[in-house]
């Protein structure tokens, strides 16, 4: 979502601001802005409405000296994205400037009160209330005669942010305090990087690692001042925190395009690669053909598990549905998936010896975040052992709130992901459930050890043929996205362990190339969507060989009859011949059949948005993350 960037130190801040939000830009990219104490002790602020080239084509040849200084991309919520409502945002008299990642519920109230005062608001944004809060706090101590400092500024954004309701990270400048930087949060990260004689404070650690890989998260709730003399941290009771700093896990380094037009390409073929290293990482054998998974953690908890409930957005959702049949169908164990931002509000009862799994790539998805905290919670509640919190975080971001919120963390370890639409992270998100599910299979015995080791085999052998099939349908989907130039609706059918592959392929298009597309299990076509069919509607069907191929074919037959153009993810085999266009998948067992079809459907899109010409790796109103409700 919004990436914010602040700095105090020794060395001049433009540069700092400019390069942290270069690599904060994947998250929002509204609109981007800096403000800088300058060395006269004079607030310069400068915004620009669109990508952050902008707002860097804007501020390069100007003379913006100053070692302190907040920088922000926006992914509008309140406002429309344009220059008055990008950050930051100022008080009347242009000495404070205010940075915000979240909502402020309250504003509208907080608002109509200031405004009866005779302030006067230059946006539409929920953020513009706090630098006016600020500013009246300021002008209530001064009568108390505080001096203009960092300690002043703290007290006045303490008093401001007691008054606010709703989720935020936020960092405040004045130029009352030229070297101080005010920073606080409540429920939205933020994380303070240690340099010598310098910090910066970000909401996310790619805009840390190239200043310092010593950080200090801030915990909730807390709110801290920053000079280049040290930081003084205060919880929510105004109780200074004493902690150590601790090192970047992972490191965190947005990785170059190669010779790609975009990431999202290049993450497609990165995936090969990331099978070779799941391999590598999460497989042993234990003896001449026995394997086992590794896990960072102690997995003894394993062991009295009786059902699964899995929380998750978006595709992470969906990688959680293929998760879900296998930990059913292979590992014998019942599971939920729920959508994180319903959950929140429609727990289900609690049930004994629950595991529950938080998915997110991001490991930042407000919604995931609130729904595992708020299970964590109701389930400390009760004094029950059977009842009691069990948890793993399936996630990429080893230094997320995720990751910092769960104990037991299964490392997607797939690289960190620029484009907005997921693709390697999904892949990744799948393997960590091929493991699982291996691992409950194990337990359990839900299968024999030959069945067991057949899948540990097909996963080992997988890279080389997944190298191929990136690169074969390539050249494919490249060909057949040219057919979609006039296209309006498509639709994704599968089912059984594809079916949530369908809905992946159906977000994938939507997401990038704005076609609307809609994904349903196969079976259930003739329930309603069918009205949909005629020939302009294509029909994308995933067929692989097992339980439901001749279902799935039954039904493409169905959508055929109403003139739509089928193309069929298959393997070359008996049944195919219905369709008209065929994306060939290798011949491989079921089981890992969703590691293999979702890779055309991922090309297809990307080939579909490239060719129309349109913004792949960052499409219009959405964001890497997702930090807001
Ligand atoms: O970071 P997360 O995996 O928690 O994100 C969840 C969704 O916001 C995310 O998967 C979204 O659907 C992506 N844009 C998918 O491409």
């Amino acid at each position: 979502m919004c990436g914010i960037v602040a700095v105090t130190g020794y060395r001049k801040a433009l540069p700092l601001l400019i390069d942290g939000l270069q690599k904060l830009e994947y998250r929002g990219y509204d609109s981007a802005g800096i403000a800088v104490i300058n060395e006269d002790n004079n607030l310069i602020c400068d915004k620009s409405e669109g990508k952050l080239k902008n707002l860097i084509n804007k501020v390069s040849n100007k003379d913006i000296s100053g070692y302190v200084g907040i920088g922000h991309t926006r992914w509008a919520t309140h406002g429309k994205p344009i220059v008055k409502n990008a950050h930051p945002h100022l008080d009347s008299l242009g000495s404070i400037a205010v940075v915000q990642n979240g909502i402020i519920e309250n504003f509208q109230e907080l608002k109509s009160k200031l405004e009866k005062e005779g302030v006067d608001f230059k946006s539409d944004t929920d953020t513009e209330v706090i630098p006016h809060l600020i500013q009246k706090e300021l002008n209530n101590l001064s009568k108390l005669n505080l001096e203009n400092n960092g300690s002043t500024l703290l007290i006045a954004v303490r008093n401001v942010i007691s008054d606010l309701e709703g989720a935020y990270a936020l960092a405040v400048i004045w130029s009352g305090a030229p070297d101080s930087l005010v920073v606080a949060r409540r429920q939205a990260p933020l994380i303070i990087g240690l340099g010598e004689g310098e910090f910066v404070c970000a909401s996310d650690t790619p805009a840390i690692a190239n200043f310092t890989k010593t950080i200090l998260p801030m915990e909730d709730e807390e709110i801290g001042l920053l000079t280049p003399l040290g930081i003084e941290l205060y919880d929510s009771e105004n109780e200074r925190q004493y902690r150590n700093p601790v090192s970047l896990k992972s490191s965190e380094q947005v990785v170059d395009k190669k010779n790609f037009r975009h990431y999202m390409h290049k993450e497609i073929y990165d995936q090969p690669e990331i099978a070779k290293n799941w391999v590598k990482k999460y497989l042993s054998k234990i003896d001449s053909n026995q394997y086992k998974i590794n896990y960072a953690f102690d997995t003894n908890f394993l062991e009295g598990i009786e059902r699964i409930q899995i929380l998750a957005c978006g595709t992470s959702r969906h990688a959680s549905m293929v998760g879900s049949y296998l930990l059913e169908q292979f590992s014998g164990i019942p599971t939920n998936v729920f959508y994180a931002s319903e959950f929140r509000y429609s727990p289900p009862p609690l049930l004994p010896n629950t595991l529950t799994i938080g998915v997110s790539q991001s490991g930042e998805t407000a919604d995931t975040l609130a729904a595992l905290n708020m299970e964590i919670k109701r389930r400390k509640l009760t004094n029950k052992l059977e009842l009691q919190p069990n948890l793993i975080a399936i996630t990429n971001r080893l230094d997320s709130s995720m990751g910092r919120l769960v104990p037991n963390i299964i490392d997607i370890s797939a690289g960190i992901e620029i484009g907005v639409a997921a693709t390697k992270t999904f892949f990744g998100q799948l393997l960590s459930f091929y493991g699982l599910a291996i691992k409950f299979a194990q337990l359990r015995n839900s299968k024999s050890a030959d069945e067991i080791n057949n899948l540990i085999l097909d996963l080992i052998n997988l890279p080389p043929q997944l190298e191929e099939l990136v690169s074969s349908h390539n050249k494919i989907s490249e060909k057949l996205a040219h057919d979609f130039s006039d296209i309006k609706d498509v639709i994704f059918l599968g089912r059984g362990i594809n079916y949530p592959i369908a809905l992946e392929g159906a977000l994938k298009l939507k997401e990038i190339s704005y076609i609307h597309a809609a994904g349903y299990p196969a079976g259930e076509m003739k329930h309603g969507p069918i009205a949909l069919l005629e020939k302009k509607v294509p029909v994308i069907s995933i067929a692989t060989p097992g339980k439901v191929f001749e279902k799935v074919i039954s039904n493409a037959q169905e959508a055929k009859a109403r003139d739509s153009y089928l193309i069929g993810i298959a393997p070359k085999c008996k049944g195919i011949e219905i369709f008209d266009f065929l994306l060939p998948l290798p011949a491989i067992d079921e089981w890992l059949s969703p590691l293999v079809a979702v890779i055309p459907l991922q090309l297809l899109s990307y080939h579909i948005a490239a060719h129309k010409g349109l913004d792949v790796d960052q499409p219009r109103n959405l964001a890497k993350s997702v930090t807001v409700e």
